[in-house]
């Protein structure tokens, strides 16, 4: 292990005093009792939350050795819509999102990938007309000197066009680094609009974080 990592993590725990649980993501001071209560509770409901028992219905897009990949739109039975709220509700935990609305509800579609009984990956797709494409060159940005300053990534102010926003991705942290999230987007490509395959430069990540970006760029290039 690198050492100097290691440094900065143990600095960090003596200082916080914060651990972060592998399964459920959440961040919790292991020495109060308050907070190891809370974190027993929420990681429950996230393991209740990412169970998945199967459905009569179920809509199945793509089969894989270690999983399969769920479809659900709006207007399906209330037992998938349901799940489904109830998975995003997890995801937007784990990002820090707050009641970011959906752009246009009745046009979502949600993938989930599921894999022993559990919800492991999930992508929420919404059809977008035009996207402005990251820079990461600080130097290159043309908002430099605007209100959007504190961000890590700016935006480009030239509007492309792309057919399809992913407004949410995200894979169960145990099960990251497998190709799940490749495999959600692929089968977004084939699926999203009937009839035709979308290239990767018709598909856009809305606000991504490190992880997104770093899984967008390498997946737009290949
Ligand atoms: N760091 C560096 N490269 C990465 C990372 C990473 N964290 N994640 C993916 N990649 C690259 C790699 O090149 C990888 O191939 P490799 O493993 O052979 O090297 C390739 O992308 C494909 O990765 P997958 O295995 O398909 O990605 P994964 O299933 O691990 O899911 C995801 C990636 C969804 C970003 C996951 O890390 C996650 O859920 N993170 C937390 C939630 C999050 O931040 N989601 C993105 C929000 S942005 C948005 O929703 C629009
Ligand atoms: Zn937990």
């Amino acid at each position: 292990k690198d050492l100097k990592d290691q440094m900065v993590i143990d600095a960090g725990q003596k200082h916080f005093g914060a651990t972060v649980c592998k399964a459920c993501g959440m961040v919790y001071s292991a020495a109060s009792p308050e907070d190891e209560a809370q974190h027993v509770q929420y990681h429950q409901r996230f393991l209740e939350g990412i169970k998945y028992v199967g459905w009569k219905n179920e809509r199945v897009v793509a089969e894989f050795w270690d999983g399969k990949i769920i479809l659900v739109r709006q207007g399906d039975p209330k037992y998938a819509t349901k799940k489904v709220e109830g998975v995003r509700e997890l995801v937007d935990n784990e990002l820090g999102f707050k009641q970011v609305a959906l752009a246009c509800p009745t046009q979502t579609q949600t993938y989930l990938f599921v894999s022993l009984n559990k919800v492991v990956g999930c992508l929420i797709a919404e059809p977008v007309r035009q996207a402005f494409r990251v820079i990461s060159e600080p130097a290159e940005c043309p908002t430099k000197n605007s209100l959007e300053h504190h961000r890590a990534w700016c935006c480009s102010t030239k509007p492309e066009k792309v057919v399809c926003g992913v407004s949410r991705i995200w894979v169960f942290s145990l099960m990251r680094r497998k190709g799940i999230a490749r495999r959600l987007v692929d089968v977004v490509r084939r699926t999203f609009v009937f009839g035709s395959c979308l290239s990767p430069d018709e598909i856009a990540f809305s606000d991504p974080t490190p992880d997104g970006k770093l899984f967008a760029a390498k997946y737009c290039q290949t």
